[in-house]
């Protein structure tokens, strides 16, 4: 069995762990629907996804996947920036799921961009429970990958210790432009 063969699905590994039914999941980067429709099955009948995307073109690529794993009573798909996350979750949240980057098969210049990543990171930090995560499947290898890595890493890396760990999940022995996992647990009042 392999056991981390990819960035997503070390991501995927790390959600199984954390999520519980009944939970309230956000993923802010729709695309596809693939990590959607992952989350909304974690979360069961009782559990809520929100779910972010700009594109349309990934709305309702992500709408339609979400129909066919006849999902909808429990994921609301919103068609705004995840910087914007406060505007429509207010409760906590157990996690929130980013996948950078361009959507698979679409346009490869709407990317995700540094200063939304960082603005959304932060509120997404601020709405965590207790044991909250946030995960970040990072790629650096395609045009303004590498800039959004370096708007956030000086962040990430000078969160407090006492509140919150901050781990990298990295292949060593690929390129360095390989993507990667990061993982925020927040464990301020454990
Ligand atoms: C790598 S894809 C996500 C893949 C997706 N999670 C899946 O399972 O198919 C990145 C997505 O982020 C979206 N995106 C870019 N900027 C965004 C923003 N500010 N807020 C929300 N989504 C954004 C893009 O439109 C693109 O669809």
């Amino acid at each position: 069995m392999k056991l981390a063969p990819n960035a997503v699905s070390i991501s995927h590994m790390l959600a199984r762990q954390i999520v519980e039914i009944g939970d309230t999941v956000v993923d802010a980067t729709a695309g596809n629907g693939h990590d959607t429709v992952y989350l909304a099955q974690l979360v069961g009948p009782s559990g809520q996804i929100y779910a972010f995307d700009i594109q349309e073109e990934a709305i309702l690529s992500t709408h339609q996947r979400v129909v066919l794993a006849n999902l909808e009573s429990r994921v609301n798909i919103i068609h705004d920036g995840h910087q914007n996350i406060d505007k429509y979750v207010n409760q906590p949240i157990k996690l929130v799921m980013f996948n950078l980057g361009y959507l698979p098969g679409g346009d490869k210049k709407i990317i995700t961009k540094p200063t939304t990543t960082l603005e959304a990171i932060k509120k997404s930090l601020k709405l965590l429970e207790s044991d909250g995560v946030v995960l970040l499947t990072v790629y650096t290898g395609h045009p303004g990958g590498q800039e959004e890595w370096e708007k956030i890493q000086p962040y990430l890396t000078e969160l407090p210790k006492e509140q919150y760990d901050v781990v990298m999940y990295k292949h060593l022995n690929r390129s360095l432009s390989h993507p990667f996992t990061i993982m925020v647990q927040y464990i301020g009042n454990s």
